[in-house]
């Protein structure tokens, strides 16, 4: 025989009402209260009918997360930070990774949907607003890290702009004028604000842009393999790269090595995110730190306000600070700039490139 609601409020002397906030961690409860309710739910081995206080509710107190690529190391802490406030405000966590798939994304926020999830937290949906409206109709959404110009959306994300104008101002003080920046996916708000704040550094120092010295990249360590061997090849003569994300600049160290150059004695190479390996590889990794798991906890409070709002909520544009963290991967400028041996056919992973 199922233990019912009624029976856990008893055994603790309290209301429904009140087991209901204690299990759904919603509302105020004293913290003496919700122990000797989860403690007396557990003794009589409670399980809440979950189908039915759904359909009471009209809640499943679950939110969906979707990322675009769940083996780059910025999502997974980002998810953490979701997880951390969902799972302390009664809320399970659903994790979709579209892997930057149209389609793919198209069809997990369709089964989302039936899946009845409260709300959803995008991380770099590359759908166009209108899209992403038509198949979200109604769902409260945030989005964490990039914008979708989804206009029902609250936005909580990282001054990027910001970012990259602390990388690039940290290249110039150490007597750097021919930086480079490998920049990140093409259609991302993320990429358009480093390259802004990129040449506003340049800019604001007086030094004249120049074409050759933006290459086109990704978010990859490939990408930034590729990226930095196309730079090396254009004999631009650059001293330093300002790369979008932290795993491309680690692509780009190895392109650097690979022409056999030294960083930093040759070349200064600066990443953005400070993803737990940029501490930990030769040479540690200069960046730009996000504080992750600070984006992630706020995009979940900010829905999860949403989802409890009384009425209609105002929508939320948050922007988190980051901060320069200096490694051993930049220093002073060089005084001669050695060009680079022509690059030998070799693949990442040290085979050899077939023709
Ligand atoms: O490394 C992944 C990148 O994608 C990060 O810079 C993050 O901001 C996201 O946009």
């Amino acid at each position: 025989m199922r233990t019912t609601i009624h029976e856990v409020a008893r055994a603790a002397g309290v209301s429904i009402a009140t087991v209901s906030r204690a299990l759904n961690g919603t509302g105020r409860i004293a913290k003496a209260t919700r122990s000797r309710v989860l403690r007396a739910a557990q003794d009589l081995g409670y399980q809440p009918n979950d189908l039915a206080r759904s359909l009471l509710a009209k809640s499943t107190q679950t939110i969906a997360v979707i990322v675009p690529d769940i083996t780059n190391p910025f999502f997974p802490e980002l998810i953490k930070g979701i997880e951390q406030v969902a799972c302390a405000r009664g809320h399970l966590v659903l994790l979709s990774d579209s892997a930057d798939d149209q389609i793919r994304l198209w069809q997990d926020l369709a089964a989302l949907r039936r899946k009845q999830v409260d709300g959803i937290i995008f991380a770099g949906a590359r759908l166009s607003p209108d899209r992403i409206a038509a198949v979200t109709a109604g769902l409260p959404v945030v989005t964490v890290d990039r914008e979708t110009q989804l206009a029902t959306a609250s936005v909580v994300q990282s001054d990027h702009r910001a970012g990259a104008r602390l990388a690039t101002e940290h290249l110039i003080s150490l007597g750097h004028h021919r930086i480079a920046h490998l920049a990140g996916p093409d259609g991302l708000t993320v990429t358009a604000a480093r390259l802004a704040g990129y040449r506003q550094a340049l800019a604001a120092a007086g030094i004249p842009e120049e074409d050759d010295l933006v290459v086109p990249g990704g978010f990859l360590e490939e990408d930034g393999f590729r990226a930095a061997r196309e730079l090396l090849a254009r004999g631009t003569g650059c001293t330093a790269v300002f790369a979008a994300n932290d795993l491309s600049a680690i692509g780009a160290l190895a392109a650097v090595e690979e022409a056999g150059l030294r960083v930093p004695a040759d070349i200064s190479v600066i990443g953005f995110d400070d993803i737990h390996l940029a501490g930990y590889i030769r040479p540690r990794l200069s960046t730009v730190r996000q504080d992750v798991v600070r984006l992630g906890a706020r995009a979940a409070e900010v829905l999860i306000d949403h989802l409890l709002a009384e009425g209609p909520s105002r929508l939320v544009q948050e922007t988190i600070a980051v901060d320069l963290v200096v490694r051993e991967s930049t220093g002073p400028a060089p005084r001669m700039v050695r060009i680079p041996a022509p690059p030998t056919a070799v693949t990442p992973e040290g085979g050899a490139a077939r023709a």
